[in-house]
């Protein structure tokens, strides 16, 4: 047996080291991986380590993992109770499971060993074995520093059970000629899929080729782009979901736009779906179009007035539905340094269609108060609420008049206010209350016209609901 370094003997060391060398692919590698796991699937990680996989699997998914690394066993054993001691090379550690993952192993075994491993994880898997591994860009010439990067190479896989020599590691031409070859074990006719993640290469085969069409039914994510009067930003939006990899079509609907919108759309009228509404039928009314027309069974919303959007931001929003873990996805702007108070009224959003498909009468009607209305749909357990990092809408003010730019926000926090008000039970004439309030001009006519409200409890809703939001739009404004 051999030696043990530090971070084979410290679990918690050992996931920091990981996620310093790995930064931001650390949770991507994991999360595409359990992206092929589905409710009720077994999974089977043989050479678990500290069973980090665990914590991204989908809920009502089963893990097991087994490694010979009694440190990492005792940590895992804490959050999930299905892991054992086992060696990869014996089949009686083995069990049945629709998903064996195999991640970062490989190169810890001798290359004789090698074959013996690859045949144990396919002949145990049902629909998907998954293989995920470091290919490192060798150097062929030795320089001065060739025996210390070995030394360290060879140190930092000391794992207490091999003597992993640099050798072991594959290049990655190496271990792609391996991936197509099936490792020699795997038969050529396996569907496969590759993805790079940094240095590792996570290879999928599909053992049984149905799942793989379920799997790919089940994705198919329609995008959802409302549009009113946003000439300046949608076509970056539009093209930034053309080009995402995870978007498989693009639904926008100009809802009555008076600018040069609907010319724009039609530059992409061979790409997009396009719905055009003559006269403006509110945000709930033009999504609910949009879902009716979508083929997904993903949907999400997208605002057009976003300056920046990018495939990392659109990866991070669709995730967690990919990944099966929520069933709704709130994703919004957030650029640190500003309070995320509106982060509940975001217009970027993942949903399954069939969970919005019984609303959708109701939703039509809702206008700017979409966002509530969709929020109450789902509780906080099945909610997932995301930052988007540096992403940016445009201010009204950028793009209007200040005159027309304060008409629109009060409108927006005026529907909004309507549809809370239907949860805080207020009554028609509260409502004809809001509908004055609605008329006002500027900022200070506004909290005139609020003050004037006899009825305490609705002036104190007002305030709440519709002075704050303007309140709040405006600082962020002027500080901008
Ligand atoms: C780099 S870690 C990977 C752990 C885990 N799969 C992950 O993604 O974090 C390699 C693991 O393989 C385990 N290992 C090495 N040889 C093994 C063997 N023959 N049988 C079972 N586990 C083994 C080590 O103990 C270590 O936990």
């Amino acid at each position: 047996m051999s030696k043990k370094n530090i971070f084979y003997k410290h679990p918690r060391l050992y996931t920091l080291g990981l996620k310093w060398i790995h930064k931001s692919n650390f949770a991507k590698r994991y999360r595409y991986m359990a992206s092929f796991i589905r409710e009720g699937d077994t999974v089977l990680e043989p050479a678990c380590g500290p069973a980090i996989l665990a914590g991204f699997l989908p809920k009502g998914s089963f893990y097991r993992g087994f490694d010979t690394n009694k440190n990492f066993l005792n940590y895992a054993l804490k959050k999930c109770p299905s892991v054992y001691l086992g060696n990869v090379l014996n089949q009686e550690s083995y069990c049945q499971a629709d998903i064996v993952i195999a991640c970062d192993i490989l190169h810890h075994l001798k290359p004789t060993d090698r074959e013996r491993f690859i045949q144990n994880c396919f002949s145990f898997t049902k629909k998907v074995f998954v293989i995920c591994e470091p290919g490192k860009i060798r150097k062929t010439a030795k320089n001065i520093f060739y025996p210390l990067r070995k030394w360290i190479a060879e140190w930092s896989e000391e794992d207490g059970t091999n003597d992993v020599k640099s050798e072991y590691f594959f290049t990655h031409e190496q271990l792609l000629d391996q991936v197509i070859h099936g490792f020699g074990i795997i038969p050529p006719l396996i569907e496969r899929e590759i993805k790079y993640f940094g240095e590792d290469i996570v290879t999928v085969f599909f053992k049984d080729k149905s799942y793989r069409q379920k799997l790919k039914t089940q994705e198919f994510v329609s995008a959802i782009v409302p549009v009113f009067n946003e000439e300046k930003t949608v076509a970056g939006v539009v093209e930034a979901l053309l080009k995402s990899p995870l978007i498989n079509e693009v639904i926008c609907i100009n809802d009555g736009s008076t600018d040069g919108t609907l010319s724009v759309l039609r530059k992409y009228k061979d790409k997009i779906q396009l719905i055009n509404f003559k006269d403006n039928k509110g945000k709930g009314y033009a999504l609910v179009e949009g879902i009716k027309k979508a083929k997904g069974e993903i949907v999400s919303f997208i605002d057009a007035d976003l300056t920046n959007l990018s495939d990392n931001h659109i990866e991070t929003l669709l995730e967690p539905v990919l990944g099966n873990k929520f069933r709704a996805v709130l994703g919004y702007p957030s650029n640190g340094w500003i309070p995320d108070v509106f982060s509940n009224l975001t217009g970027e959003r993942v949903y399954y269609k069939k969970d919005l498909v019984p609303y959708l009468e109701e939703m039509t009607k809702t206008r700017f108060g979409v966002e509530v209305f969709l929020n109450n749909l789902f509780t906080e357990n099945e909610t997932k609420k995301i930052p988007l990092k540096k992403l940016r809408g445009l201010y009204k003010y950028e793009k209007r008049s200040s005159v027309n730019a304060f008409r629109e926000y009060l409108g927006e926090a005026v529907e909004i206010a309507r549809e809370i008000g239907k949860r805080e039970g207020l009554i028609p004439e509260d409502y004809q209350a809001i509908a004055k309030v609605s008329k006002a001009t500027s900022f200070k006519e506004l909290r005139i016209r609020i003050k004037g409200v006899a009825n305490k409890n609705v002036r104190h809703f007002l305030e709440k609901y519709v002075l704050n939001y303007i309140k709040t739009v405006q600082h962020w404004w002027k500080s901008f």
